[in-house]
């Protein structure tokens, strides 16, 4: 018997594991080989930006030897990710830009800075699983909104604006969000500068996928140029150049100055206590961004290609429908409701070593939904996708 230990609750979390993960243990423990249609490390995608070794040169440089603590960020950091901006149209100057290890850091900065224990913070639902854990550590009390979906998605306007109270501190946006690949639009925008204006509550808009639209020159607007209510726009490059190990975000700030003004006062302490960000990332940002070109185009091509392939196999399986996605790296599929979600995803892997994601993980209204990621690479995505389509059309488990 475990001996009792008084951790704190907001560490209650349920310690076995779901069924599908214990499946995942089991067949691995078998070394049985395994079409991962989950991955989302880019790391692990065989693209050829990775073997650049120009990549990690820029970190073996003398400048890495000195250290100089700065809360915001080292300043030539700040003004490489602001001419990334402004090469998008969008004037956000290098004071208003903070940096973080990570874009679940920069959301745990936000939360200190905006909300007391039990005050409340909105998010999307579907979306990733990180949220509720970034409630449990920060003490907020997470509830979440709707996005309906009837041929592309929408935020429930209405139900957020149901939501808010006293107390409702950030609306946090993904734009566009993991998985449903929907960005925020004008008109959404609109109605939250409104509702936050009304309650007094900050937008955190999450825009770490917003390079990678699924069509080739649609442009979405950023929210990093929103000046109507206090507003933190967060970006990384585990996303932008599909550097996840290098670990390195930022916050940009924007909204009434005197607000911005503040909130960036506050921020700088969050920062200076913690001081996360390591150096030679930092010097090595400006080089890697003037790559990201290149680096972004090898991996749209890669989700475009494999989009285009589930599309087109979608079709042509009964029951089976291909939601829309705008961007990011992920695709949702309607699979037929006979079975339930855990049902079809554990024969597909128990059965044919295909791994996908349920719709359940990410707090889906209703069955069957599979997410999928579109970063593997293509032998993998349409062996594991034919092993998929073979199973639903042949309507056993
Ligand atoms: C929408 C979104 N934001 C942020 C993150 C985490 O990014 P980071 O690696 O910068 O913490 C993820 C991870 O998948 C994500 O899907």
């Amino acid at each position: 018997m475990t001996e009792p230990f008084p951790f704190a609750r907001r560490t209650d979390w349920p310690a076995t594991p779901n069924a599908l993960t214990g499946a995942l243990q089991k067949i691995r423990g078998e070394n049985a080989a395994i079409l991962d249609l989950t991955e989302s490390n880019p790391t692990r995608c065989g693209f050829s930006y990775a073997d650049d070794k120009s990549l990690m040169e820029s970190l073996a440089v003398q400048e890495n030897k000195a250290y100089r603590p700065e809360p915001h960020g080292h300043l030539k950091a700040r003004e490489a990710i602001s001419d990334d901006y402004k090469s998008k149209g969008i004037d956000v100057p290098p004071e208003k830009i903070l940096l973080t290890a990570s874009t679940s850091e920069a959301y745990s900065y936000l939360f200190r800075l905006l909300a007391n224990p039990s005050d409340q913070i909105l998010f999307p639902h579907p979306s990733y699983p990180l949220f509720s854990f970034l409630g449990d550590l920060n003490d907020c009390l997470m509830d979440t909104y709707p996005l309906r979906y009837d041929g592309s998605w929408r935020m429930d306007l209405k139900r957020i604006g149901d939501l808010m109270r006293d107390d409702t501190k950030a609306v946090v946006l993904v734009s566009p969000n993991n998985p449903t690949g929907s960005y925020v639009r004008a008109e959404e925008l609109e109605e939250l500068n409104f509702l936050c204006r009304q309650n007094n509550a900050a937008l955190i808009c999450d825009e770490v996928f917003a390079d990678f639209t699924l069509e080739a020159k649609r442009y979405y607007p950023s929210l990093a140029g929103n000046k109507e209510v206090l507003t933190f726009v967060l970006g990384g490059i585990s996303k932008t150049l599909g550097l996840p190990q290098m670990k390195l975000s930022w916050i940009v700030m924007n909204g009434p100055e005197e607000l911005v003004r503040r909130a960036n006062a506050r921020l700088e302490i969050i920062a200076d206590t913690y001081l996360s960000v390591n150096t030679p990332v930092q010097n090595a940002l400006p080089g890697w961004l003037s790559r990201k070109k290149k680096i972004q185009a090898e991996i749209l091509q890669r989700i475009r290609k494999n989009y285009d392939f589930l599309a087109q196999e979608t079709g042509k399986t009964a029951g089976c429908e291909l939601l829309l996605t705008e961007g990011g790296w992920y695709a949702v599929m309607k699979i037929p409701p006979q079975y339930s979600e855990e049902e079809w995803v554990l024969s597909f892997l128990e059965k044919d070593h295909v791994l996908v994601h349920p719709g359940y993980f990410f707090d889906f209204d209703t069955e069957a939904f599979i997410v999928i990621s579109l970063l593997p690479e293509e032998n993998i995505f349409r062996d594991g996708l034919a092993r998929v389509f073979r199973r639903i059309a042949g309507g056993e488990l």
